[in-house]
């Protein structure tokens, strides 16, 4: 099992989004649900050190993997490395690979729907509202845009149309709560919801009010 000290060195000191902070608080998430429900702790806790650690930062994308399935052969060869069975290997390269949002893999073990709701929990609450601004920054888009009426109906942005942290809000972020999988991440993730909610549209609000 890899250390506290080994996992921080796979992440960057000084990032607020994906940097090692996040890392803990999923873990301490991911194992606080694992307990609740009887899962593979184990499993649960190097998947929750690697989940983004390789690829997480935004940056060129051309020719790179996304970082669910970087982090995920990332894993896999360290957990090989000590010497883990390809068959446990696999139960956390699973978790890794079906830990985001826009991931195409279903979650289809108890410790992969943990994972899931463990990491989707900390873009809920004030957290959430933090890194979502956060990576806003970091990709070089605005904290509000006005969205296009295509954007509001389908997702889709008009050309040129930045991807502000509103955006995210409108296509991610309102959704992530109902899409919990784990009883006790639902009850969590609503009372953050309710945060969330209100931050974004109060931005909107102020954003339109300004603009009288
Ligand atoms: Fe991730
Ligand atoms: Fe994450």
């Amino acid at each position: 099992m890899p250390t506290i000290d080994q996992a921080r060195a796979w992440y960057p000191a000084d990032d607020p989004v994906h940097g090692f902070d996040h890392v803990l608080r999923v873990l301490r998430m991911a194992e606080r649900l694992g307990e609740e429900l009887g899962a593979d702790q184990e499993v649960i806790r190097a998947a929750a050190l690697l989940h983004d650690a390789a690829g997480a930062v935004p940056g060129p994308e051309s020719g790179r993997p996304s970082h669910e399935q970087a982090s995920a052969t990332f894993a896999g060869q360290i957990l090989s490395e000590e010497g883990w069975s390809a068959e446990r290997v696999e139960a956390v390269a699973h978790c890794i690979r079906a830990h985001r949002f826009r991931s195409l893999e279903e979650p289809s073990t108890l410790e992969a729907r943990i994972l899931y709701d463990a990491d989707k929990l900390d873009v809920l609450g004030a957290f959430g509202v933090a890194r979502t601004i956060g990576y806003a920054l970091q990709a070089g888009e605005p904290i509000f845009a006005e969205p296009s009426p295509q954007f509001i109906r389908s997702g889709e942005a008009t050309p040129g149309e930045p991807h502000s942290a509103y955006h995210e809000y409108l296509f991610k972020l309102q959704h992530v709560a109902e899409r919990l999988h784990t009883e006790p991440a639902r009850q969590i993730g609503q009372r953050r919801a309710v945060l969330l909610r209100r931050f974004f549209e109060e931005l909107a609000a102020e954003a339109e009010a300004g603009g009288e």
